[in-house]
């Protein structure tokens, strides 16, 4: 079904593509029996599927990566297409436009994205509204990704985390810190030891204050360095976040074959490209933590293979974004019905 209808959504351009097809699966959702027969095509319930991590229960352990819905508008429908857990934003306290048009671009050869989106989003408020009146969750675990405005400094970021950290606590079932987005102009700085510390110290702290305290998790790009990996390990042990998710988008252009002038785009690349670094970051993460922490794995998981493989080098959980967009929605259900053989 979407090998049919892809050439289609192929000819517009990427991020009005990604608007019809959201829309028209919210529209769909709607009409009476399209939720169960969504389900019943996509889902697959097995008790093998389940996963325990960082304290929450999970159907199972195949999730959509952060981006896809920042607005939390598509929840209930992505639980509907089989998917464990949603993780909506990355949102802001005030809402953004992000960067102008166009800005995300397809690189077929490549099997890849370019997006410098810059955290387009209506804002926390109206992300927690949504969330709280969705109550019907049925089991489906709900992140919360949380960042800084474009305009705030870095010096104040640890402010806006707080912001959006406190007005979405009670919707969502954990949070994830994200300083590893390439399209904010000097966010990925806070991935330093001393910055980094300091927001995750004060989340926790912010944290302990609640009658249930929620995982923190943090997300880092593919791109640091061994020794910053390193320092990621340090900064979990010593701040007792929950674990990390690896990766966001990465600014390298290494081994592309796609065009000169889209390759030139601005921007993260997500997709193929992305499968063998971002395997490598959660492999190196793994060893040198002991498996001591959870890590989510994420970066170019196009199959039920690449998905397994990330699970090998020490993810417990996975997320797609790229791969849905070139494979679509079957993808979830081909990984689950591999995980339970
Ligand atoms: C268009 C687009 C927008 C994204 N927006 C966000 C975002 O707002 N926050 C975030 O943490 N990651 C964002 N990501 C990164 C994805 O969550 C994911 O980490 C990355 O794309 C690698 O996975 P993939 O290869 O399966 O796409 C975005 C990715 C794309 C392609």
């Amino acid at each position: 079904m979407y090998k049919l209808v892809k050439p289609l959504f192929f000819t517009m351009d990427a991020e009005t593509a990604h608007h019809r097809v959201t829309g028209g699966l919210k529209t769909f959702h709607r009409v009476w029996g399209a939720k169960s027969l969504l389900k019943q095509a996509f889902s697959l319930n097995d008790s093998s599927l389940e996963r325990e991590v960082f304290g929450l229960k999970f159907k199972n352990p195949v999730g959509l990566a952060a981006g896809f819905d920042k607005n939390a508008e598509f929840v209930e429908e992505f639980a509907s297409l089989g998917f464990g857990f949603v993780e909506i934003g990355t949102v802001t306290p005030r809402p953004q436009m992000g960067n102008d048009k166009p800005r995300m671009f397809r690189l077929p050869k490549d099997g890849a994205l370019i997006n410098r989106m810059g955290f387009n989003n209506q804002g926390v408020e109206v992300a927690a509204m949504r969330l709280k009146y969705f109550t019907n969750r049925n089991g489906l675990i709900i992140g919360g990704n949380i960042g800084k405005n474009k305009d705030t400094p870095n010096e104040e970021a640890v402010n806006d985390y707080l912001i959006c950290f406190d007005k979405l606590f009670d919707v969502v079932d954990y949070f994830v810190v994200n300083v590893s987005s390439p399209n904010t102009p000097g966010l990925r700085d806070l991935q330093e030891k001393g910055p980094l510390t300091l927001i995750l110290n004060a989340l926790q702290k912010q944290n302990r204050l609640k009658e249930h305290s929620k995982p923190i998790l943090l997300k880092i790009a593919p791109d640091l360095t061994d020794s910053q990996l390193d320092d990621i390990v340090d900064i979990v042990k010593e701040t007792n976040i929950a674990g990390i998710i690896a990766t966001n988008t990465t600014i390298s252009r290494e081994g592309l074959y796609s065009e000169e002038a889209l390759i030139s785009e601005a921007g993260g690349v997500s997709g193929k490209p992305l499968a063998y670094r971002s395997t490598e970051v959660i492999r190196y993460l793994s060893e040198k933590s002991n498996r001591s922490f959870p890590i989510i794995g994420v970066g170019g998981i196009y199959s039920a293979a690449e998905a397994l493989s990330k699970m090998q080098a020490g993810a417990s959980l996975i997320q797609l974004y790229t791969g849905l967009v070139y494979r679509g929605p079957g993808l979830v259900k081909e990984i689950c019905k591999q995980l339970v053989k």
